[in-house]
């Protein structure tokens, strides 16, 4: 059977996510398995183009990976290559200009979260890739988590009953870069470079919450910059001018109210990164990136109110680990098989762009709502 091989032009794989999570461990772990196996026996199999700033470090990374070709001319590539997709996983602020010229190229694109500064950037981009009818899609690794699909099939199965609340804790201290060095990229500090923590996380926030638990309605949200000094990867003292912690309540179609605290400036005293808590009427259940644990409510203790005995309860002890019952793979390399497959079969991906237009209407609802001090309306429907 022959196999159907698809060059892919890659912008940004010198970077922390475009290197280990796009190149290595799904684009190149494809080509390494031998492609996508399809049922007719056929394979959907990648080559890889490197596009990148830095020719030097392009090169060592192609061979090192055994890529063939890199550019660092990736204007002159996606105007004049064949390749049929582009994907992007730039710096934010370098985005939207890149998926415009790859879409007008007429190629399918996929791309890295956010998929550009302002909600009207991303319309820009929808637009575009409407009327030139391309394949679209947008990273949404959260969902493809083990804890969060874990999650998913407890919320799909009726478990919780009438979801009243989610509770979410993100973050971890990040390192100013004074003695020790900062462990995530200078430009996430600045908010001239496209950082900031709600333009970084509220796209996550969105379609978590959107495809678990419902639409975001309306939003609360205070975003500070908890420390406006940190040095930079020169070692260099900078001024921090985007927020590194958001504070947020949102208020979801269907009545369930979630509020996710998100910080570079916060040391963690969780079981993972992120957890989210979920509680219904019939059970409730706490998600990380690998476990999931549920409580029924046939299964609820009663705790009593007691501040002159210390409690001897192991309250952490009364959950149920949620079986994995399936073999998860790395998220980033589920989607984009799904993605491929759905280039190849000429069909929408679920994910996009206008999925990630509506991650920067609650990203500006929430700054808005910041700045203001006030509670922001989403549209309804969340229309892109
Ligand atoms: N899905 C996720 O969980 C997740 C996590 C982190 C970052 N991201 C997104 O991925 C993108 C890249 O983030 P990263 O952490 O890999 O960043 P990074 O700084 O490690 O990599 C940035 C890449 O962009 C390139 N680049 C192009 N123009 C640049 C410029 N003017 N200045 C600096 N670099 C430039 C760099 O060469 C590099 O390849 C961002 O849009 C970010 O929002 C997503």
């Amino acid at each position: 059977m022959t196999d159907h091989t698809y060059r892919i032009l890659m912008n940004g794989v010198t970077g922390r996510m475009g290197y280990r999570q796009h190149l290595l461990r799904s684009v190149l772990a494809i080509r390494d398995d031998g492609g996508i196996p399809l049922p007719d026996g056929s394979r959907v199999q990648v080559e890889p183009v490197l596009l990148g700033r830095n020719a030097e470090r392009l090169k060592r990374l192609a061979d090192e990976h055994g890529v063939a070709e890199w550019s660092t001319d990736a204007a002159e590539l996606v105007a004049h290559d064949d390749a049929p997709i582009y994907f992007d996983a730039q710096i934010t602020a370098a985005r939207k200009d890149a998926l415009l010229r790859a879409i007008g190229a007429g190629k399918h694109v996929f791309t890295e979260k956010p998929i550009a500064a302002s909600v009207a950037d991303g319309q820009e981009l929808v637009r575009a890739a409407t009327e030139a009818g391309i394949v679209n899609g947008v990273v949404h690794d959260k969902l493809y988590l083990p804890g969060l699909r874990k999650l998913k099939r407890v919320a799909d199965s009726g478990f919780f009953g009438r979801i009243l609340s989610v509770r979410g804790e993100f973050g971890y201290w990040v390192f100013e870069g004074d003695g020790q060095p900062a462990q995530r990229p200078s430009w996430n500090y600045r908010a001239e470079d496209g950082g900031g923590m709600v333009l970084d996380m509220f796209c996550h926030w969105n379609y978590v919450l959107e495809n678990l638990f419902g639409q975001v309605r309306a939003v609360t949200a205070k975003a500070v910059t908890h420390l406006p000094q940190r040095w930079d990867e020169r070692g260099e003292p900078y001024a921090a001018t985007a927020d590194d912690a958001a504070y947020a309540l949102f208020e979801l179609d269907g009545g369930a109210v979630a509020q996710i605290n998100s910080s570079w400036a916060v040391r963690v005293a969780r079981r993972e990164l992120v957890e989210f808590q979920v509680d219904g009427t019939h059970g409730s259940a706490v998600a990380g990136l690998f476990g999931c644990r549920v409580q029924h409510r046939v299964r609820t203790p009663r705790p009593v109110w007691n501040p002159d005995e210390p409690t001897d309860e192991d309250f952490l002890g009364q959950w149920d680990e949620v079986p994995d019952n399936a073999e998860f793979g790395n998220g980033f390399r589920a989607q984009w098989e799904r993605f491929l497959l759905d280039v190849h079969l000429g069909r929408p991906h679920p994910y996009d762009l206008a999925a990630g237009v509506r991650g920067l209407r609650l990203v500006d609802a929430g700054l808005t709502s910041s700045a203001e001090g006030r509670r922001v309306e989403l549209p309804e429907g969340g229309a892109a």
